[in-house]
């Protein structure tokens, strides 16, 4: 559905995205991560045709998002970071214009908008002015205007940008459902959003793709790295350094001493199973174990990790 190769774009004083490639299978539905200014609104609005790339190449439906930017656009329903709507205008009125604007006519038209009214939750405010909406409905007419031409693809930055906790678990559930039937990109910061409706999972950093898989795989791909909480009784202050020397243990933290219990945190290295060397340690030093466990890795775990070893400046 969506073919991307070396895309680049470069802008005066700095290259937004380098050299990036990746697909998009019809009914996947896609999460594109990344921290504040990675990139990604960028290559989105080189996949929607609003800006050219420097140099790459980009294709929606087998359509070239430049050479054949008509078709291509047809395929696609986008909504931007920041919807721009038209204040003076009433919602139904606003979603006809637009349906109008994609080429549809009539009862097409007419269908289309209805159609994107119910799938939207509308329906009540159908009459009301664009200006008096609270920013959740703003935001669900900005996606009622990228379903009205039922495209196959959406393509939505930061959909839930701004939304109240309620308002962003009933958008999670419309795109759940919206995936049924159409392919989506759908670009955020909520890790929780996609690991609840993504198949995949694309995170940009600084202009280039640092990972590309399941929500699943890349979280599991840090669990080796995990970290290991322990209760330990002993107060003693040469725990953490002797923790510390066992091999492929990374980094110890105290969190804190309760009465005689003290809380550590323990970074493991990749591929390490520490646990059994920690456990002997405590036998040794006659200091009672009563907690051992593993932490897994989160999504927002391995962001932050693939970001952080990504980054050049900090
Ligand atoms: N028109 C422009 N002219 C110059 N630089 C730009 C322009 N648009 C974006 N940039 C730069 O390109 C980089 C990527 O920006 P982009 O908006 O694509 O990031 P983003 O991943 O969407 O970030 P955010 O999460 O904040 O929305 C940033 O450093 C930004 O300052
Ligand atoms: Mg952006």
């Amino acid at each position: 559905m969506i073919k991307v190769s070396n895309l680049s774009k470069q802008y005066v004083e700095r290259t937004a995205v380098n050299n990036i490639s990746f697909e998009v299978e019809p009914g996947e539905i896609v999460g594109f991560l990344g921290p504040n200014g990675a990139g990604k609104t960028t290559t989105i609005r080189m996949l929607t045709g609003y800006i050219p790339p420097t140099s790459g190449t980009a294709s929606i439906g087998g359509h070239d998002v430049f050479s054949e930017s008509i078709k291509a656009r047809q395929k696609i329903g986008y909504m931007p970071e920041n919807v721009p709507l038209y204040d003076d205008m009433r919602v139904r009125e606003y979603l006809r214009f637009r349906a109008e604007l994609k080429g549809l006519r009539g009862q097409e038209a007419r269908q289309g908008v209805n159609e994107a009214i119910d799938l939207c939750g509308l329906k009540q405010i159908r009459r009301q002015m664009i200006s008096s909406l609270s920013k959740g409905y703003r935001q669900r007419v900005g996606l009622a205007d990228a379903l009205v031409n039922n495209p196959e693809l959406l393509i939505l930055d930061e959909p839930t940008n701004g939304l109240d906790p309620n308002q962003i678990r009933r958008f999670r559930e419309l795109i759940k459902q919206l995936g049924i039937r159409h392919t989506i990109l759908i670009s955020t910061h909520i890790l929780s959003e996609v690991e609840m409706t993504c198949n995949r999972v694309i995170i940009l950093n600084e202009g280039k793709i640092i990972a590309n898989g399941e929500p699943n795989d890349l979280s599991r791909k840090l669990r080796s790295a995990s970290t290991i909480s322990i209760e330990l009784k002993t107060s003693e202050e040469k725990v953490k350094d002797l923790i510390a020397a066992i091999a492929g243990i990374k980094k110890v933290s105290k969190e804190h001493q309760s009465g005689e219990w003290g809380y550590f945190t323990i970074r493991a290295e990749p591929g390490n199973d520490v646990r059994e060397s920690i456990v002997n340690l405590a036998n040794a030093q006659e200091w009672p174990l009563r907690e051992i466990r593993t932490q897994h890795a989160t999504l927002e775990d391995a962001f932050v990790e693939i970001t952080q070893a990504n980054t050049s400046d900090s």
